[in-house]
């Protein structure tokens, strides 16, 4: 079975093609970043108008890619939420308008799941049930993947999400945006115990919070620049130890979570998902951690960590297994639980 799938969430306009949820047969992303870099960030209004400018041709690729039409696919899967409205819009839309014109099923993903999802495509074995740790610019979440669709939440952020915290240390640092990767570089060649920096105390052990330890980094930083040292001369401030410190403290409390997630669950196979899953940091700690518990860790190759369409069709052909299709009063949504 083929799935179509479309992502238009945040600042990729991405489709691609997989079968049976495992298969990747194609996959394009049409990246708006450097656009956005000009800003410092997503600017939503040239997100949706960049997205409705591509889509039809990014699709039109993926199925070309493939080897494939629009005949030939078992069903139209589309991110509807969470995201930003306007960009989750074009994808809700264009998507209904495949399905209508093709007489295909309509499919509804959940963008969290999409990425849990993403795993799938990189290891054949993975089934649920398994513990899953969701982090990215928008996100930073703990669930409990208790069938391919259906999953509880054990912890999130209630504050920053940890993509949103590296990116905002990053900037000022000054680095472009979207600045996590560049912490990762420069971290490589930092003393990780130079800065001793916060760790957040949170009601619930599961959840998270990224903000205070954000605002101690930026704190640092500009109490160097208010000092009269510009960046990148900085004399005093040692910024790949602070990156290193920065990035350390994130990952241990990830990773400390996650464990604790484990233990308390019974859970021995733990996934990891989202852009900062991409961090090579985090990749190394929870492998170590793991491993000390005796627990599997999944983690996607780098190029589904980020916003991708594979993974939104991979988890849609599970949606639609199901039995989870939409009809065309389908509508997207800013905000969304899992
Ligand atoms: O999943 P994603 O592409 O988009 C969202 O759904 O938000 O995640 C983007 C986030 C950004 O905050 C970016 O800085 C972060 O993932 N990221 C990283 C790395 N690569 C991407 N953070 C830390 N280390 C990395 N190597
Ligand atoms: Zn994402």
């Amino acid at each position: 079975m083929k799935i179509l799938g479309i992502e238009t969430s945040c600042d990729e306009t991405a489709c691609a093609v997989v079968e049976n949820g495992r298969k990747t047969l194609s996959t394009v992303i049409a990246s708006q970043v450097d656009e956005h870099r000009l800003y410092g960030g997503v600017v939503p209004e040239i997100a949706s108008r960049r997205h409705s400018e591509c889509i039809a041709q990014v699709c039109e690729e993926a199925l070309k890619k493939a080897n494939c039409k629009l005949d030939e696919v078992d069903g139209v899967a589309v991110t509807f939420a969470p995201g930003l409205i306007g960009a989750l819009l074009v994808g809700v839309n264009f998507a209904k308008g495949l399905a209508l014109a093709a007489n295909k099923p309509l499919i509804p993903v959940h963008h969290i799941k999409g990425h849990a999802a993403a795993n799938y495509l990189a290891y054949p074995e993975l089934e649920p049930p398994y513990l899953c740790l969701a982090v990215s610019g928008g996100h930073s979440q703990i669930m409990e993947v208790k069938s391919y669709t259906d999953f509880s939440l054990l912890g999130r952020t209630i504050d920053d999400a940890a993509g949103e915290a590296f990116d905002k240390v990053a900037r000022s640092l000054g680095f472009p945006y979207p600045g996590g990767i560049y912490i990762d570089e420069v971290a490589k060649n930092g003393d990780k115990n130079k800065y001793s920096l916060p760790y957040p105390k949170t009601q619930n052990e599961l959840d998270f919070s990224f903000s205070g330890l954000k605002t101690a980094v930026i704190n640092l930083i500009h109490n160097t620049e208010q000092r009269g040292q510009k960046l990148p001369s900085m004399e005093t401030l040692d910024k790949s130890a602070l990156a290193a410190s920065f990035q350390h403290t994130v990952c241990d409390i990830l990773c400390t979570k996650l464990v604790k997630a484990a233990e308390l669950t019974g859970h021995k196979k733990i996934a990891l998902t989202g852009g900062v899953a991409a961090n090579s940091g985090l990749r190394d700690m929870i492998a170590g951690r793991a491993e000390k518990i005796g627990a599997e860790i999944f983690i996607p190759p780098l190029p589904l960590c980020g916003d991708n369409a594979a993974m939104i069709a991979a988890q849609g052909f599970y949606e639609f297994l199901a039995g989870n299709t939409a009809d065309m009063s389908l509508n997207a949504r800013a905000n969304g639980d899992l």
